[in-house]
């Protein structure tokens, strides 16, 4: 979704607002702009497309300025094109704005607006906010925060905003409600952005605004308000995430490099939650998670979350199931918040969310705090909305990741929530304490295993460049190889834009068999050994009706040969925690048949990377 940014300090704005949209590039957009405040005048350029024709411009027509603001738009209300682009200025041109976010009203202010004789440009509902800020600041004879102030208790919906005015060249001012916004003071100058990797290089000490809040960025500090103005004090948070940790580092793309990182982050997500006994086992120590009656009582726990993160949710439930033995419900964010599901206060809520700033799954948590559930979130980013607002979090270490297509978040997200079955099994004594050693073992060993799948990724190459022409691909499999079906298929449509769908394997007769022919490839998923001649079975009847087929199994185990074309083998380890190696074939299989297509994996078309609006 849209990125917002804005610098103001000693160095010339425009190539600094240029080098923060590129770190925002990955959450998607299709235009985008900067303003630039020189010699008390705003100077805005701005244009549908990519930030590099922006960038081109700005080197062949240099926008001079110590202050500015910068965007980039995922559109929403009115077709990318140079005019909808961001910024947007008043009628006058004094004042520009920047926007992340919908405004729900703003047809009744347009109309409002109109009647007061001001005359639109564009058909963004984000051009109503500068000509409100413009009334009441014309009107009011206060000053801009004042007018900002004013505005903000007129819209309804989302926003992250970044203001500059010709009358105030000497400040930014920014506001958030429901869009993430975080500032920073640097070196050379104050910084805002929608997320953390746009900071990065100028410091890691930053401040994460809150809903409600406005921040006034001066050249050498911030100032936090709160929504009436009155001033707030704020620790900045350390971010640990260096900066070549957002580089390409060598790889072509973000989404290969996040790939071939999972060993580390799931090594990460394990290290500092595994520990020595005194009998020199290694056991689980999850003591952020604090696993008191209340979870080992627990009669019900409900995973929400949207996208990739809800499969991890359908993982969770196999596994909570499996080794804890607790029933458990998963539930996309948008459906959750929205029906009216059944609250009972000794409900465990397991929120997922890679950002922490999906608007549905934040949604979805405060709806279940308010109703009495205990929530417990896993995320991937320090000060997250989410991190903020949960009872309890657990990060999973991934490090920033900026490819759209989530690789590294899933897998560590999962490794968290098998740390979490397994502790919870022992307490509930669902597991022996020589099943407990033999998992824990296993799971320590998964990022090496990780890390041989990878050794191997020519042969995935190879694969998709025999495969990728196909028009439809479908993923199947039984128990834990079903949700890896459900993300493999997901990452496969997300960036190759090929049709792909995910089946339970004993569900091919109800329906999906009719869809496969010579025109088709399946990928089966066969690491649940009780249930191989069941897959053997499935396999027969799609390659009986002229369908390729590729098999994901174990090493060792030769008998699919006789029924598969082709077969990757991955090194064994326990059946239940095979989605964590099953799916880095198919995560690299997505990837190399997008770049047979010719598609930009990073940034797949219509996709964003935090889906901030609902
Ligand atoms: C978008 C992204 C996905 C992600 C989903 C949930 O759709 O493109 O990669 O899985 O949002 O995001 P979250 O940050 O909540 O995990």
């Amino acid at each position: 979704m849209c990125g917002i940014t804005g610098y103001i300090g000693y160095d010339e704005a425009a190539p600094l607002l240029i080098r923060a949209l590129k770190k925002l590039e990955y959450r998607g957009y299709d235009s985008a702009g900067v303003a630039v405040i020189d010699n008390e005048r705003i100077f805005v350029r701005k244009m549908k497309g990519q930030i590099k024709l922006l960038d081109e411009s700005l080197l062949s027509f240099p926008l001079g300025g110590k202050a500015g603001i910068g965007h980039t738009r995922w559109a929403t209300h009115g077709e990318p094109s140079d005019i909808n682009s961001h910024p947007h200025t008043d009628s006058e041109g004094r004042i520009a704005i920047v926007h992340n976010g919908i405004v729900e009203n703003y047809i009744k202010l347009k109309q409002w607006l109109q009647g007061r004789g001001v005359v639109f440009r564009s058909d963004t509902d984000t051009e109503v906010i500068v000509h409100i800020i413009n009334y009441f600041y014309r009107g009011n004879g206060g000053g801009l925060l004042d007018a900002l102030i004013e505005t903000l208790k007129l819209l309804n919906g989302s926003y992250a905003l970044a203001i500059v005015s010709a009358d105030y060249p000497d400040r930014i001012i920014a506001a958030r409600k429901g869009s993430p916004l975080i500032a920073g003071v640097g070196k050379t100058g104050s910084f805002i952005a929608s997320d953390i990797p746009a900071l990065l290089e100028h410091t890691r000490d930053v401040i994460f605004l809150e809903d409600g809040e406005i921040a006034v960025l001066y050249r050498d500090h911030i100032e936090l308000r709160g929504s009436e103005g009155e001033a707030l004090k704020r620790e900045t948070t350390h971010i640990e995430w260096d900066i070549e940790s957002a580089e390409k580092g060598g790889y072509p793309h973000f989404m290969l490099k996040e790939i071939f990182e999972q060993p580390k982050a799931m090594s990460d997500a394990l290290g500092p939650r595994l520990k020595k006994d005194s009998a020199s086992n290694t056991i689980i120590d999850f003591d952020e998670v604090k696993l008191d009656e209340r979870w080992t009582q627990a009669r019900r726990i409900l995973f929400v979350a949207c996208g990739t993160a809800y499969h991890a949710g359908i993982i969770g439930k196999y596994a909570l199931e499996h080794f804890a033995r607790i029933p458990v419900e998963v539930d996309i964010a948008s459906e959750y918040r929205y029906r009216r599901p059944v609250f009972d206060k000794n409900d465990i809520v397991i929120v997922i969310s890679q950002s922490g700033e999906t608007a549905d799954t934040l949604a979805a948590m405060r709806l279940a705090k308010q109703n009495g559930s205990r929530v417990f979130a896993i995320t991937n980013v320090p000060g997250s909305t989410l991190s903020r607002e949960a009872d309890t979090v657990v990060y999973t270490y991934a490090g920033p990741e900026i490819a759209v297509a989530s690789t590294k978040a899933f897998t560590t997200q999962v490794v968290c929530i098998y740390l979490l079955a397994l502790e919870l099994g022992r307490l509930r004594g669902q597991i022996s304490a020589q099943d407990y050693q033999r998992y824990v073992a296993a799971l320590s060993a998964i990022p090496k295993q990780a890390r041989q799948i990878l050794d191997k990724k020519e042969s995935i190459q190879r694969l998709a460049s025999r495969q990728f022409n196909k028009t439809k691909m479908f993923f199947m499999g039984r128990q834990f190889d079903y949700p890896v079906s459900m993300e493999s298929a997901l990452k496969l449509k997300e960036i190759s834009y090929t049709h792909s769908e995910a089946f339970a394997a004993g569900e091919l007769k109800h329906g999906p068999i009719a869809l496969v022919d010579s025109d088709t490839l399946v990928v089966t998923f066969a690491t649940q050994k009780a249930l191989f001649e069941k897959m053997i079975s499935n396999i027969r009847e799609v390659t009986s009706r002229g369908a390729a087929s590729l098999v994901i199994t174990w090493e060792g185990v030769d008998f699919f040969d006789t029924v598969s074309d082709e077969i990757f083998t991955l090194p064994e380890t326990e059946d239940s925690f095979s989605p964590l190696l099953a799916v880095i074939p198919a995560q690299l299989f997505a990837y190399y048949c997008a770049v047979q297509h010719g598609n930009t994996p990073d940034k797949p078309r219509n996709l964003a990377k935090s889906v901030t609006v609902e």
